[in-house]
Parts: C-alpha cells; structure tokens; sequence
C-alpha cells in the first residue's frame, strides 16, 4: 500500500478510537476476546514471530528511528511484542511486561517516529506475504495506543 494511504488509514483510526473511553487505561483487549481468527491469519505464534523480527531489524536500522533502540536488547523486547500481539489477536499468550506507557515515557516519542515504525510493520508483514486485510485488522488493534506511546500526543 502506498505509504499516504497507510496514514490516511491509520489517522482515520485514531480519529475513529480517539473519543473512545477504557475502563482499564492502559490495557489492551481484543474487541471480541473469543475470536482468534486474526492471529490465526497472521500465522499463529510463528507467524506473528517472523513480523516482530522483521519489525525490529528494520527499526533498529531505520534512521528515522534507530537511536530509540540502542541499547536495547532486541531479542527479549521481540519476544515482549511478540507475547503482546498473540495476546491482542486472541491467541493464547499473555503479555506481562510493562504498561505501554511505562515502557516508553522516557522515550519522547512523536507521531513522526510512531508512522516510522509502523511503516516498518508494514514492510515486515508484506515480506511474511500476510494479506492487506489482515494488516489493517492489526493496525486497527494499534492505532489507538498511540495515546500511550507518545509523549503528548495531543
Ligand atoms: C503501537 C505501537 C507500539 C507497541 C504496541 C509497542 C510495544 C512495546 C512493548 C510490548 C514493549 C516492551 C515493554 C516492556 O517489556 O516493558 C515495548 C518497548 C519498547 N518500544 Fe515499543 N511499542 C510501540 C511503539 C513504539 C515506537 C513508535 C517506538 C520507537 C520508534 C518504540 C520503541 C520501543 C523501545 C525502544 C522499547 C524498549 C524500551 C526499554 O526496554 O527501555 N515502540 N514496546
């Protein structure tokens, strides 16, 4: 998908979600809690794997945003998101790290570094030839946790 278009979807989602209250804050839940069938698109846990890996060897090179992840320990925050999008999906894992806002407060993220990452999501899940659909079921999931990513996202 052309890169415009992937953030006419994603600024039509956070547009969509940002009136959107949670009762838990910081918690994430799939909308139906019983449906695995986005997780099982993405591949189940291998699937989903393969896209984080994929994710962050191109974060982690991306010069848009490499500098966030010096230092970081890539093969233990892939296996963090890993757990967390099995979870979100309806698989049958459980994320227990840090709330999203915990984990990247000190980060000072802006919108610029989150449409960087997210863009190498999509690249990540083009190369595991997951099919456009599902990418936007799991964007819908992301999007709205932008309000806890980033340092003031409004
Ligand atoms: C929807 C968007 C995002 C999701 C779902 C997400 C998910 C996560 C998760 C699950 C962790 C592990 C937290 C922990 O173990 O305590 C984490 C940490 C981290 N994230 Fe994100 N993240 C997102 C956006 C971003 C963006 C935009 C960046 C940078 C461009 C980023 C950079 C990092 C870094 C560097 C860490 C490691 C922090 C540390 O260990 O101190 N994340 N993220």
């Amino acid at each position: 998908m052309p890169r415009h278009l992937l953030h006419l979807v994603l600024a039509s989602l956070m547009l969509l979600t940002g009136t959107a209250t949670r009762a838990e804050p910081d918690r994430y839940r799939p909308a139906r809690p019983s449906d695995a069938s986005l997780y099982q698109a993405l591949g189940e846990r291998a699937g989903i794997d393969a896209v984080v890996a994929g994710m962050l060897k191109r974060s982690a090179a991306n010069p848009r945003i490499a500098d966030k992840f010096k230092g970081i320990k890539l093969q233990a925050l892939q296996e963090q998101i890993s757990d967390q999008l099995c979870e979100l999906t309806g698989g049958p894992c459980h994320y227990e790290g840090n709330s999203m806002k915990d984990a990247h407060e000190e980060l000072a993220l802006t919108m610029a570094h989150f449409n960087a990452l997210v863009e190498d999501l999509q690249e990540a899940l083009d190369e595991q030839g997951v099919p456009f659909r599902t990418q936007n079921r799991l964007l819908a999931i992301l999007a709205p946790m932008y309000r806890d990513v980033l340092k003031s996202p409004r």
